[in-house]
Order: structure tokens, then sequence, then C-alpha cells
């Protein structure tokens, strides 16, 4: 028997993943992103091959994660979550910090980031997990606390397309 209301007692961060350069770039909202191993420090990203983001990430082998907090804007998250780069600028008005590799980072409604190079990658079907070896990060603000998908109320919808918060359990 597999319940799947389980699903929901199990905890998951709530991210903006970006690549790209200082003229192309994406970023789309993840709940799929953590830490495998400590030394070195790496993360995984599950990225479904259908995100616009995930074209960037291959072609350029880095990505950077920015952790939001309790109260960022919904606009955020439809911006990010639910509607593709393909069909608008979705970095357009936002604040974006380059490090290391070049590769924007989302700094709105951020309270931390990290910045991992990609040296390993596994095709699952669906979704590519990216494993990224830690190259930067940096607290933004350390007075605020990190939302995770089970802080967003059970009755929240996707601001811009209505999806409903089951919608995103399933990776
Ligand atoms: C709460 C939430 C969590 C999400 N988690 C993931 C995830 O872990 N992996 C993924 O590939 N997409 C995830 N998505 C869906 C992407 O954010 C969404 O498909 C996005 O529009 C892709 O943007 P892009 O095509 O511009 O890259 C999530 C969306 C929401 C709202």
């Amino acid at each position: 028997m597999i319940d799947f209301n389980t699903l929901f007692k199990t905890s998951y961060g709530l991210h903006i993943i970006s690549s790209g350069d200082d003229k192309r770039r994406n970023g789309f909202i993840s709940n799929t992103i953590f830490q495998v191993t400590a030394e070195p420090a790496q993360f995984a990203a599950c990225v479904n091959k259908n995100n616009y983001t995930c074209e960037f990430i291959e072609k350029y082998g880095s990505f950077d994660v920015s952790a939001l907090h309790q109260n960022t804007d919904s606009e955020i998250f439809g911006r990010f979550g639910n509607k593709s780069g393909r069909d608008f600028n979705k970095l357009e008005g936002i604040t974006l910090k380059y490090c290391e590799t070049g590769v924007p980072i989302i700094m709105n409604d951020s309270i931390a980031f990290i910045e991992c190079e990609v040296v390993q990658k596994f095709d699952v079907g669906t979704h590519m997990i990216f494993i990224g070896e830690l190259i930067q990060a940096e607290i933004i603000d350390d007075e605020k606390e990190d939302v995770k998908l089970s802080d967003l109320p059970e009755d929240w919808t996707c601001p811009m397309c209505g999806a409903e918060k089951e919608d995103f359990i399933e990776i």
C-alpha cells in the first residue's frame, strides 16, 4: 500500500534554482534540492527535463540555489514556479548577483545562496538529478526563517495558474 498523504509528512525546502550567464539565464522554484555529502559538500538537484532551466544547467555546468524566506512574495512563486522562461523573461526586474561561475543568483526574498558546479548527473526518466559540488555559499539575511513546502497552507494555490499545493508534491 502507498498512502500518498505520507509524502506531505516529509519536509522540503523551497528554493529557486538558476543558471545561465549575464545574457541568457533562467530559474525555477524547486522543492528537491538537498545536501548529499559533507566533504566535499555536494548537493543534488532534481530537475524536470522539460524545465527551460534544465537546458541551462546542462550547458553551463553549474547552478545557483537561493533559499527563500517564509514571507516570500507569492508573485515569486507564481513567476518562477509555474511559468516557463521559454514564454517570458522571468528575470526582468529581479535583483541578480553573479559569483564564481558567472551563473545568476536571485536575490529577491532570498536569505542565503549556494553555488554548485555539476560533477555528476543521472537520468532518472522525467528528471535529471544533477550532483553539484559546492564552490560558494553566502548568507544574505540571518534574521529570517527559510520556507518549507509544508509551510504553505493546505489551501494554497499558485497565484498565476491556480494549481494546488499537492500538485507540487510529485516531482
Ligand atoms: C512548490 C513548487 C515546487 C517545485 N519543485 C520542483 C522541483 O523540485 N523540480 C522541478 O523540476 N520542478 C519543480 N517545480 C516546477 C517548476 O518550478 C516549474 O515547472 C517551472 O515553471 C519551470 O520553469 P522553467 O521552464 O522556466 O525552467 C516546482 C514548482 C513549485 C510551485
